[in-house]
């Protein structure tokens, strides 16, 4: 049986990953996984076990007990954390921080990317991320790198953040320390697929971002339907 479309969207933070899966999923009648959520859930439990987010060994046990499961839906996804709807406190900052160093962890990446392998077998997925391109699916139909200055993407972050006392000194320092570990780890690092195509965009508006990656879809799925009125 041939599988449904799998469409990657890999990129830094803060690169607008979110907004275009979640626009691509409504637009295409795919489902929106997110996989960030999957790390954030994972560190949210390293903070409650009171574990190290260097000691990989310990990680890798902790792991072996713990439940992540992603549930998919038109307002985004839902995540739970041994069955704990965890969606709002997996935003938090010490939560941000944690998932970028469980994340290094090559244990746990190969236990995260079995997961969405898993999920995503069937295709009709969008999936975001930062190795779906290279390491979860290289095979997808559509490989968009999402990049974007690291001032604009800090500026976006710091838009997103609410009037709760959030310090953009803080949000780029955090920033910035977060692409150094995504870039860097040794084990599947935040690069773009050979067969990516990167968009910049730091001077594009939204829709014109939206337009260039619908297009892209509707080249590689042909036949795909398309709800109409879906952009924002
Ligand atoms: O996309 P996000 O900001 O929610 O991701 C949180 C962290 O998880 C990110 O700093 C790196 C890690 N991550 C990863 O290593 N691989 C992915 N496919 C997704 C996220």
């Amino acid at each position: 049986m041939t599988r449904g479309p799998i469409i990657a969207i890999d990129g830094p933070a803060g690169a607008g990953k979110s907004t275009v899966a979640r626009h691509l999923a409504s637009h295409f009648g795919l489902l929106n996984l997110e996989t960030g959520a999957m790390y954030r859930a994972f560190a949210l439990k390293a903070i409650l076990s009171d574990q190290d987010f260097d000691d990989g060994t310990a990680l890798e046990r902790l792991a072996a007990q713990t439940e992540v499961t992603l549930q998919p839906g038109r307002a985004g996804n839902r995540v739970l954390l041994d069955g704990r709807d965890v969606t709002e406190r997996i935003r938090d900052s010490d939560v941000t921080q944690g998932a970028s160093r469980v994340s290094v962890h090559p244990a746990i990446r190969a236990w995260m990317v079995r997961l969405q392998q898993e999920m995503g077998r069937a295709g009709g997925v969008v999936m975001e991320g930062r190795d779906i391109g290279t390491v979860v699916f290289p095979d997808a139909d559509v490989k968009v790198f999402l990049d974007a200055s690291p001032e604009v993407r800090s500026q976006r972050r710091y838009e997103q953040s609410g009037p709760a006392g959030s310090d953009p000194t803080a949000i780029s320092r955090e920033l910035r320390e977060r692409d150094e570990r995504d870039r860097n780890r040794a084990s599947s690092p935040l690069q773009p697929a050979p067969d990516s195509v990167t968009i910049d965009s730091t001077a594009m508006p939204l829709d014109a971002v939206l337009t260039q990656i619908e297009e892209l879809v509707r080249a590689r799925c042909p036949g795909l339907a398309e709800a109409e009125g879906t952009r924002e």
